[in-house]
This record gives structure tokens, C-alpha cells and sequence, in this order.
């Protein structure tokens, strides 16, 4: 199986700590796993058979941590050939906001907007739920690898 690269985006460190927690549930299966705190997009052309796992929250309004911003900016600006690549997307929000997973919805776009093949609906989790969000992330997490 190839490896999993995660791309956060965090202002806060939720989404990071998620995808601390997806790693290790993911190493513990015997996948190969990376957390990637600062993508950019040479990340995922030097490395072509990563399978990509974005896992980044929401800021501002609808906009997209400042960490995970080179990699959106050179996807919708460079149009670089990520065609075929596989990714999965999880989307931290809060629905208070009539931005709510704006965001996780843009990369989404911009991604199969260059022929990236997204694995399984996004999961989009609401902070106003009041539940864990790794928790949840690590559930969704089981049908994902099952399609990898
Ligand atoms: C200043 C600020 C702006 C936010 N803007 C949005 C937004 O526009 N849309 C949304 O869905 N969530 C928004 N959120 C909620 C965060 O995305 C959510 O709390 C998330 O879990 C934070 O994850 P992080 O700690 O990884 O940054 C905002 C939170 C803050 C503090």
C-alpha cells in the first residue's frame, strides 16, 4: 500500500492534533503515515504515489489556515499536474459561521478541479457538536482506508 501524507491546515492546533491521532491509528495498521504541518506543493510532486489525506480547518471567513495557503495558492494559481492523485478530506468548521466549511470546500474544489481523485465524501465535522473531533475522524477513517 502506498504511503498517506497528511496536508494540514491549523490556526489553533485542532486539526493538527487530528491528524497526530489519524497517524498513529494509521501506523498501527501497518500504513505508512506522514503528517505534513507546512504542504506545499513540491510535497506532493516529489512524491507522486503518496496518497494525500488534507486535513485542515477553517479561519477567517471560509478561508483557509495560513499554514495550508502556499499549497492552495500554487494549486489554483500554477495549475500543476496532481491529475489521477488520489486524496482524501476533512473538514474542521464550526456551522456559527455562515462560512461553515468553506474552506475544506475550496481545496476540495481546486483538487478535482486539476483531475485528483477524491476517496469517499469529505467528512466535515462541527465544532459546535461538541464532540471529539478525533474521535470522529477516527471512525470515518475506517471506511476511507478500506478504499485505499
Ligand atoms: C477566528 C476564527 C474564524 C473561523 N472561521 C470559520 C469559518 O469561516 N468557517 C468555519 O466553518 N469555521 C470557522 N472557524 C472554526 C474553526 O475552523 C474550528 O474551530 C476548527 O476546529 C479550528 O481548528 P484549528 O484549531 O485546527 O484551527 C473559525 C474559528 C476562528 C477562531
Amino acid at each position: 500500500m502506498t504511503r498517506v501524507q497528511i496536508l494540514v491546515g491549523s490556526e489553533m492546533g485542532t486539526a493538527e492534533t487530528v491528524a497526530g491521532d489519524i497517524k498513529d491509528r494509521l501506523d498501527s495498521q501497518g500504513i505508512n503515515t506522514a503528517v505534513n504541518p507546512l504542504p506545499e506543493i513540491d510535497d506532493l510532486l516529489d512524491n507522486p504515489n503518496d496518497t494525500l489525506l488534507i486535513c485542515t480547518s477553517n479561519t477567517g471567513a471560509g478561508e483557509l489556515p495560513s499554514n495550508i495557503q502556499p499549497l492552495y495558492l500554487a494549486l489554483v494559481r500554477d495549475f500543476p499536474n496532481i491529475a489521477m492523485r488520489r486524496y482524501g478530506v476533512i473538514n474542521l468548521g464550526d456551522s456559527s459561521y455562515t462560512t461553515f466549511g468553506e474552506a475544506g470546500r475550496a481545496i476540495d474544489h481546486a483538487m478535482s478541479e486539476l483531475g485528483a481523485v477524491r476517496i469517499g465524501e469529505p467528512l466535515i465535522l462541527d465544532a459546535t457538536s461538541g464532540d471529539d473531533p478525533s474521535e470522529l475522524a477516527l471512525a470515518w477513517l475506517d471506511d476511507w482506508t478500506k478504499q485505499l
